[in-house]
C-alpha cells in the first residue's frame, strides 16, 4: 500500500532521540495511561476496563510509562520497543517506581517471537505511526490476543499532521503516499531522519476490518489542557483539530485459542 522505510532507520532515530524525548515526558504518565497530546487519560475514557491480573502487551513502550501505570493497577505487563536506549530507560523507570514489568527489545516486525504467549490487552500509545507494515502487525496482534481480548492504540491524528502549525495552512496531501521523511539537523551538527506514516483514517479502519478484529470505538479526544505532552503543540492548531486519534478493537469468536 505504501512505499517502505526500514526499521533500521527508525531504530537509529529513536536510539538517538531517546534521552531528549524522555526529558519532555512528565512523571504523571506513570500514574495513568495518557493516550497522547491533548487526549484524555484512561481514567476518563475507560477503554481497558479493570486490568487487575490481566496480561498486557505494550507496543513501542518507550520509557515504559504506560506499562508501569498499568502494572501499578495490578496488570502483568510486557513492553516491547525497537530502541535499546528506550528499553534501558523503561527498566530504570520500573525499578524507580518499584513495579515489575518485562521489557524486551523487539521490533514490530518480530512480534512473532512472542507467539507462545497470549494477552488480554494489547496497547500501543503513539507508536504505531512508525510501523513499516501495519497490515502484518495487526494480524500478529490478533494472533496474540485471547478471545474477547482488547487492542487499543493511539496515533497522531492524520488531519493534524497535514497542517502547518505556524500558518495553519494545509501543506501535505491527505492522499499522498502516507510516508513522511523529515531531515533534521540537531544542535550538535548531526543529521537525523525522522520517519513515520500518516495513514488515511479509512486505510486504518479497513485494515482493522480486514483483520477480522471488531472495531469498537474511534475516539478523537480534545482536552483543553495538556501538562504531559503539550509543550511542542501550537494552541491555535490544537483548538481546531485533535492531535490524537484512538482506536479500540476486540477479538471475537475465534476458536484459535
Ligand atoms: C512516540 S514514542 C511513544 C513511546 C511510549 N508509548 C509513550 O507513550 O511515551 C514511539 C516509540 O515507538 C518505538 N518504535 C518505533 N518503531 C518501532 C518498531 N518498528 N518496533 C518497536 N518499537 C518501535 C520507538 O522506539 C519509540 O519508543
Amino acid at each position: 500500500m505504501y512505499s517502505k522505510i526500514n526499521e533500521k532507520a527508525i531504530k537509529e532515530w529513536w536510539d538517538s532521540a531517546s534521552e531528549y524525548y524522555q526529558e519532555e515526558i512528565s512523571a504523571d504518565k506513570m500514574v495513568d495511561v495518557q493516550y497522547g497530546p491533548f487526549a484524555s487519560s484512561e481514567k476518563k475514557l475507560k477503554l481497558l476496563g479493570n486490568v487487575k491480573g490481566k496480561k498486557v502487551l505494550e507496543l513501542g513502550c518507550g520509557g515504559g510509562q504506560v506499562s508501569i501505570s498499568l502494572a501499578k493497577k495490578g496488570a502483568i505487563c510486557t513492553g516491547i520497543d525497537i530502541s535499546a536506549n528506550q528499553i534501558r530507560i523503561a527498566e530504570k523507570n520500573a525499578k524507580k517506581e518499584n513495579v515489575n514489568v518485562k521489557f524486551l527489545q523487539i521490533p514490530f516486525s518480530r512480534l512473532y517471537k512472542l507467539k507462545q504467549e497470549k494477552f488480554n490487552i494489547v496497547i500501543g500509545v503513539m507508536s504505531l505511526q512508525y510501523c513499516t507494515d501495519l497490515k502484518s502487525l495487526i494480524k500478529n496482534i490478533k494472533d496474540l490476543l485471547v478471545n474477547n481480548g482488547i487492542f487499543v492504540f493511539s496515533i497522531e491524528h492524520p488531519f493534524y499532521l497535514l497542517i502547518d502549525p505556524n500558518d495553519l495552512k494545509i501543506t501535505e496531501s491527505y492522499f499522498g503516499s502516507g510516508l513522511v521523511i523529515k531531515r533534521e539537523k540537531w544542535p550538535d551538527g548531526s543529521t537525523h531522519y525522522f520517519n513515520y506514516y500518516n495513514h488515511k483514517i479509512s486505510d486504518i479502519i479497513n485494515l482493522i476490518i480486514d483483520s477480522d478484529l471488531r472495531l469498537e470505538r474511534v475516539i478523537e479526544p480534545f482536552e483543553r489542557e495538556d501538562k504531559i505532552w503539550g509543550a511542542g503543540y501550537r494552541r491555535a492548531l490544537v483548538n481546531k483539530i485533535a492531535p490524537t486519534i484512538i482506536f479500540k478493537c476486540k477479538k471475537i469468536n475465534s476458536n484459535k485459542n
